[in-house]
């Protein structure tokens, strides 16, 4: 990863609705989620790849009317569990033996490990948690977009209730934490693509102690 990449990304508020992201460059993405870290590996959270035009434009009003949810090629809704189940941690569990090859009986440790962490926190806690996730697997996409030269938006900018209500979320023990857009910027539309960025200076952001 080349410094240039982080510079050139920026947050892109209008996309070019002609332009279209291929196959491999989508599945790049979503692998660059899946390979994300997480606490203990939990991955407390699912991701929504929105396709429908109707959906979409119900999620725009959810989205205080931004226009990237609309024009860009690909929408990602990040949400996270609201509870952490044991069926979710026997899947975890389940899951490690399998790709690890290892007996179920050498992972009771970790299992009692996670299940004490998990039981100890308020649901407040709980989902403060695993929303926290979200943002590390948001932030490995947006620098892999960057990386293969695509655009990005991480969009904050909504109604959590009502994006939650349009995709069901409640039901399915989820709620939205964050919105990831990503397609290819509009240059001569979008009033952000010639400014340059706002930072910090060295200084004032880091201090050796
Ligand atoms: C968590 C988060 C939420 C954000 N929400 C929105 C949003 O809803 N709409 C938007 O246009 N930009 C949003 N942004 C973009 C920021 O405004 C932008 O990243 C910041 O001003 C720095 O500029 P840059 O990313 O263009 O370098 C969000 C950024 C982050 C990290």
């Amino acid at each position: 990863m080349e410094l240039e990449h982080l510079k050139w990304r920026y947050a892109v508020k209008r996309y070019d609705t002609n332009s279209q992201l291929t196959d491999e460059q989508k599945t790049h993405i979503k692998e660059s989620i899946r390979l994300t870290p997480s606490s203990l590996g939990l991955q407390p959270f699912k991701v929504f790849e929105i396709t429908s035009k109707n959906v979409k434009e119900s999620l725009k009003e959810a989205c205080f009317k931004q226009p990237q949810i609309v024009e860009a090629d690909m929408v990602l809704v990040f949400a996270s569990y609201t509870e952490m189940t044991n069926e979710h941690i026997e899947g975890h569990i389940q899951n490690t033996a399998t790709i690890r090859n290892q007996e179920l009986s050498q992972l009771e440790a970790f299992k009692n490990g996670i299940t004490g962490f998990v039981s100890k926190l308020s649901q407040e806690e709980l989902k403060f948690w695993t929303s926290k996730q979200t943002y590390i697997a948001l932030g490995m996409a947006i620098a892999e977009c960057a990386r293969i030269g695509i655009d990005s938006t991480p969009m904050e900018g909504f109604n959590g209730e009502k994006v939650n209500e349009i995709l069901n979320l409640n039901e399915q023990n989820l709620e939205c934490s964050i919105i990831l857009t990503v397609g290819k910027r509009n240059e001569e539309e979008d009033f952000l693509a010639t400014l340059p960025k706002v930072r910090k200076s060295m200084e004032a952001l880091f201090e050796e102690i």
